[in-house]
């Protein structure tokens, strides 16, 4: 049994995400945050949002930095790494969790990783991408969380992936989270239709 700080159903979660990834290329989990955490987040990134402090997302890196709101229309806000805040200090615990045992596991050597809040207004999507830079190949893996309440199929908004054999649709409900790698798999975000779509976007680098 390997050592984990997280308890047995924790260890469930990371699991299912990782079985997911190498035997599909992408892994979910239904309840990777719980009802308090998604709601402790949703609030925070709605204060956030509120106040001003969330802006147009760029597009590639340095050069290469731009707005393209044909292209991606959500606003971000990067995650501090010392916020004292106590549902991003429990998810910035959780996702270290993760990564260490994903380092035991599979052997990646994450050393470092992302995370911001993104606000999908109604009607703004991000167009079909991958996540690897060109000039920056240190993003290995992508990893999403919602923070949306009572998300339904008719609120949009749904994650379309580019696999293999086939596009598959994940909608965006609260507590999911999705793993996959940043330089192999094509994905998009569709429009949000009837409000507002609220996530944490990030990255697992080395
Ligand atoms: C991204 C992204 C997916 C999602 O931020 O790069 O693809 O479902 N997000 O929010
Ligand atoms: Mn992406």
């Amino acid at each position: 049994m390997l050592q984990n700080t997280a308890g047995p159903q924790v260890t469930d979660q990371f699991e299912a995400l990782i079985t997911g990834l190498l035997e599909d290329r992408f892994g979910t989990t239904a309840n990777f945050l719980d009802a308090d955490l998604v709601s402790g987040l949703r609030q925070t990134l709605l204060t956030h949002h509120a106040a001003g402090r969330m802006h147009p997302a760029g597009i590639g890196q340095k050069f290469d930095h731009q707005h393209n709101l044909s292209i991606r229309g959500d606003v971000i806000k990067w995650l501090d790494d010392h916020s004292d805040n106590p549902y991003e200090k429990t998810f910035q615990a959780l996702v270290k969790d993760f990564i260490h045992y994903l380092n035991r596991t599979c052997y990646t050597g994450i050393n470092t990783w992302e995370f911001h809040y993104a606000y999908y207004a109604t009607g703004s999507y991000y167009q079909r991408h991958l996540d690897q830079f060109r000039q920056d190949r240190r993003r290995k893996f992508s990893f999403v969380v919602y923070l949306n309440d009572q998300w339904e199929a008719a609120d949009g908004g749904q994650l379309r992936l580019y696999l293999p054999n086939g596009e598959t649709l994940l909608t965006p409900t609260g507590g999911r989270a999705v793993l996959f790698k940043s330089d192999e798999l094509e994905h998009e975000v569709l429009p949000a239709l009837l409000r507002p779509r609220l996530s944490i976007a990030g990255w697992l680098k080395v």
